[in-house]
């Protein structure tokens, strides 16, 4: 049987007000000649982020935005299939910026060689890369939360609020997830073992965290922005920690992010609120990785993921993160 075509996903243009509409096209490229230092890798899963969305806005960022034409910018794990790349042979895993494409010709130096005795390739682009390693150090360095504190999750059955969950939770804290639905509050409660679980689209999130969290909250760790973050900001509790993950809910129009309007609470709890994003831990890795590889190993946590089959199914799949149709990290398996 001939061998089938490469695929590729390219971002055409930015979005607008007209959504994703002709932002993305399939193409069928044969994979460049490879270079000096180059592996051809044939790409096993995807990673499908909402950071995606930053990366195909042209503002100012802590990455450049992906230019129109090229192939969309994806975490990826594959196979090496050719090398020339000294100490990097066929048989050998490796991941990175991959791309959103079922093969790929990049330089080794920017890939990382993985060991899949050790885990599953999927593993090192869920709880054991950067989804894992987000959660550890948002959670633990920006949020630092103590033994008995409230700890408050938002998009809690996602790909990073599940590991911050739980690792809340191993740290002693009482734990309060938020997710869309009773099926995820379910998961929230009998999987992830919280606490309290809250969906935010049963009735207004402010009244509902105000009974899950009657002593107030000192961590909140937030994924989602807008109401919820508001919501939580009204119940922050003195020199508590708003750690600023991400605000999926404010991703769909760019121009337009509506900002906290509770953020004076900050002042009269001399609270803090803080951003970060994983590059300012990279030197930190190996730390994030050992402790959640044995945290797994004990059986303390769980990595949850939601694999789409099919790379044809990249489109559909950017937008299950928009819609929640997503339960944990969501994966494409190529
Ligand atoms: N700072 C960093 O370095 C960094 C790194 C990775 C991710 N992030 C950020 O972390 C957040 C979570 O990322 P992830 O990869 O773990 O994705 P995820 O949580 O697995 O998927 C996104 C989830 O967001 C929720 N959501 C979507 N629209 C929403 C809305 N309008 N209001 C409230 N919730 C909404 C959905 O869950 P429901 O069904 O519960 O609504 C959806 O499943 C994102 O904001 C992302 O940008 C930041």
């Amino acid at each position: 049987m001939a061998p089938s075509s490469p695929i590729q996903y390219r971002m055409m243009r930015y979005p607008d007000g007209a959504g994703l509409n002709g932002v993305w096209k399939r193409t069928m490229d044969p994979v460049p000649v490879l270079a000096e230092g180059d592996v051809r890798l044939r790409m096993s899963h995807i990673s499908v982020d909402p950071g995606m969305r930053g990366w195909i806005t042209p503002k100012r960022s802590y990455m450049p935005p992906v230019k129109p034409g090229e192939v969309m910018r994806a975490f990826g794990v594959g196979e090496v299939v050719e090398s020339r790349a000294e100490g990097i042979a066929a048989g050998d895993w490796m991941t990175g910026f991959t791309g959103v494409q079922s093969e790929a010709a990049l330089s080794a130096r920017s890939l990382r060689r993985i060991d899949t005795r050790f885990a599953s390739p999927r593993d090192y682009l869920s709880g054991l890369g950067m989804t894992g390693y987000t959660a550890y150090f948002g959670l633990l360095d920006v949020g630092q939360p103590a033994r008995g504190e409230t700890v408050v999750v938002s998009a809690a059955a996602g790909a990073v609020g599940s590991i911050v969950a739980q690792i809340a939770r191993i740290r002693g804290c009482t734990v309060v997830g938020i997710a869309g639905g009773e099926r995820k509050r379910r998961f929230l409660l009998d999987d992830l073992k919280v606490h309290e679980a809250l969906d935010y689209r049963a009735s207004p999130i402010a009244e509902q965290l105000a009974v899950a969290a009657p002593n107030g909250i000192d961590v909140y760790f937030d994924n989602v922005g807008g109401e919820t973050l508001d919501a939580a900001l009204g119940l922050i509790n003195r020199h508590g920690r708003i750690v600023v993950c991400g605000g999926i809910s404010q991703y769909g129009d760019m121009d337009a992010v509506r900002g906290p309007s509770n953020y004076l609470q900050l002042i009269a709890q001399s609270a803090r609120m803080q951003g970060f994003t994983m590059r300012d831990y990279i030197d930190r890795i190996p730390e994030a990785f050992m402790a959640l590889a044995q945290w797994r190993a004990s059986g303390e946590i769980l990595f949850r993921e939601h694999v789409v089959r099919g790379i044809e199914r990249f489109p559909e799949a950017f937008d299950m993160l928009f819609s929640g149709a997503n339960e944990g990290k969501l994966l494409i398996e190529v």
